[in-house]
């Protein structure tokens, strides 16, 4: 396993982020359960500001629905940026595919690799995943709001042995040089003016256009059941149409979850 040459350093993030997002709150871990964990664990203790939790590793990294996250120290980045939007709790799920669409910029500025979105938060390089988002809302007790956004990110850079569940699924960037401080930064930076955008959007057309799904044939399952569809639109909350046999359907980002189909 090859290790990335430059690790993660507090000042050295912030001195890749953009003037006005230098106020947030950076902390760097070697290990850490989960920084979404962290992130939570803070704000119920009643810190309001924003954050941006990193580690080299997660002993308990978490993805969506209940799974975890493989994340072994030093070979990935590992974090997460708190923000306080105060905006509809239904529009939460913007910041997960502005964050996936700031992953792919970052990646595509700071390197020659050309990684693609898969509905609704991974980022895929040559077919296999190489980052996962995880995005948590905090909402006051009536769920109108979604007034903090735990937006966690996950990205393998120079991992390379898997454990048998997804080494045959999970990739890396295989980008042992990259300075994984600018990395996190410049992802920060984009996702920062997206966030400003949340309640209309703008970077929905930035999804589609790097959407590796768009135009493909699928699989979902709903109900227990399994479709064929084509996938045809992305709406602005992030939501799938697809083309079925019925007609279209729209496919909500938080309850299903999509094979591209070999069929
Ligand atoms: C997924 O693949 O389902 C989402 C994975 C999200 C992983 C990131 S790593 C940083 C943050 N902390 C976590 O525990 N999870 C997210």
């Amino acid at each position: 396993m090859v290790n990335t040459a430059v690790t993660l350093e507090k000042e050295k993030i912030k001195s890749f982020l953009l003037p006005e997002n230098r106020d947030v709150d950076i902390s760097v871990f070697e290990s850490i359960d989960s920084t979404n964990t962290e992130a939570k664990r803070r704000l119920e203790n009643g810190d309001k500001r924003t954050m941006l939790i990193c580690a080299e590793g997660q002993t308990a990294g978490r993805g969506r629905h209940g799974k975890s996250f493989y994340s072994p120290e030093k070979t990935g980045v590992y974090f997460t940026l708190v923000i306080h939007p105060d905006i509809p709790l239904s529009l939460a799920a913007r910041a997960t595919t502005a964050a996936a669409v700031s992953v792919v910029e970052a990646i595509r500025e700071l390197t020659d690799k050309k990684p693609l979105i898969k509905w609704v938060n991974d980022v895929f390089l040559d077919g296999k995943k190489i980052c996962g988002i995880l995005t948590e809302a905090v909402s006051p007790t009536d769920r109108t709001k979604a007034e903090s956004l735990i937006i966690g990110i996950g990205i393998n850079i120079s991992t390379s042995l898997f454990p048998d569940e997804i080494k045959d699924t999970a990739s890396s960037l295989g980008e042992n040089e990259l300075d994984k401080n600018e990395l996190i930064a410049r992802i920060c930076n984009y996702l920062f003016g997206y966030a400003e955008s949340l309640n209309n959007p703008t970077h929905i057309e930035k999804y589609k256009k790097y959407s590796l799904v768009l135009g493909k044939e699928i699989t979902y399952e709903k109900n227990g059941r399994a479709f064929f569809a084509r996938a045809v639109d992305i709406d602005e909350n992030g939501s799938l149409k697809v083309e079925t046999e019925n007609g279209i359907e729209t496919l909500d980002s938080g309850e299903i979850s999509i094979k591209l189909s070999d069929k």
